[in-house]
Parts: structure tokens; sequence; C-alpha cells
């Protein structure tokens, strides 16, 4: 079993929609997908509704998923740590015990634009084009980690 995370600053916007979009690509049988936040402040809470419309839109449905916070143990348990941000980059990474934690940590654009290191922007204040710009971007760089993977 392969295990993936996604990580954003809420887990409410990006880090729920680049889950859903990622699972939706992979095999469960073979792949663990999850995410988190590196802040505390939505443990519990669904997506953001403009998240949940914006998935259902193309077909997806992440009504489910439930926020938590991204903890050290994480980096026991996944492979491949995926950031949004280079702020979620420096939370996670600040985190880490050793060079090997680290490692796990990339930022998704790079999958796309390698070394450019690009920001998926947080969606959370704007409107509703935002979540479909931050869905279009997650969908590409999601459809080349699959292949990459698989
Ligand atoms: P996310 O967006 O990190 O993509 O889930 C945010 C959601 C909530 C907040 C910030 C970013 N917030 O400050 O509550």
């Amino acid at each position: 079993m392969t295990k993936i995370l996604m990580v954003c600053l809420g887990n409410i916007c990006r880090s729920p929609l680049a889950e859903g979009i990622l699972r939706s690509k992979l095999s469960s049988n073979t792949y663990t997908i999850d995410s988190a936040g590196t802040a505390g402040y939505h443990i519990g809470n669904p997506p953001d509704k403009r998240s949940v419309a914006v998935a259902n839109k193309y077909g997806l449905d992440i009504s489910n998923l439930r926020g938590r916070q991204f903890t050290v143990s994480d980096f026991d348990i996944f492979d491949y740590i995926f950031v949004m941000d280079e702020s979620n980059f420096d939370n996670v990474s600040s985190l880490a015990r050793n060079e090997g934690d680290i490692e796990k940590v990339k930022l998704i654009l790079n999958e796309v634009y390698p070394n450019q290191n690009y920001s998926v922007p947080d969606p959370y204040y704007g409107g509703k084009e935002g979540f479909e710009n931050v869905f279009k971007m997650l969908d590409e760089a999601c459809s080349l980690i699959a292949d990459r993977l698989s």
C-alpha cells in the first residue's frame, strides 16, 4: 500500500479537493489517500461548500471528508506528503525530525512545473472562480502524480 497525504492550511478548501481528485485516479486497493491541515481551525468540519460544489460539478463527492490537523506521526504513516504552498511547506517541515521526514514533503505544483515552487492559491476569501481554478490546477497535478505512481 502506498500512502499519500495532501496538506493545506485549513483542510477544508484545497487539500480535501486534492484528496478527492487523486482518489478518483488511483485504486483504493493499492493506494491510501488522506488530507490534513497545518492549523486546527476546522477539525471535524466538512469541506467548504464551494469545494464540495466544484467537486460535484466534475463528478466527485467529497462531502463525507472531515477536517483534521497534521501531526508528526503523519511522517511515519505516509510515503508522500504534498503541500499546497510554501507556508504549508514551512509548517510541515518545521515538525520534521530528520532528513527522511523532510524528503517526503513536496510542493504539489512542482509535479507540473518542476522546481518552480508555485503555490496553489488559497481560495477561502475569494469567489467561486477561485475554487474552479484550484480544481483545474489540482486535477492536472494529480493526473501526473497518478501516472508516475502507477
Ligand atoms: P484551505 O483554505 O487551507 O485551502 O483549507 C483555508 C480555509 C480556512 C482558513 C484558511 C484557509 N481559515 O483561516 O479559516
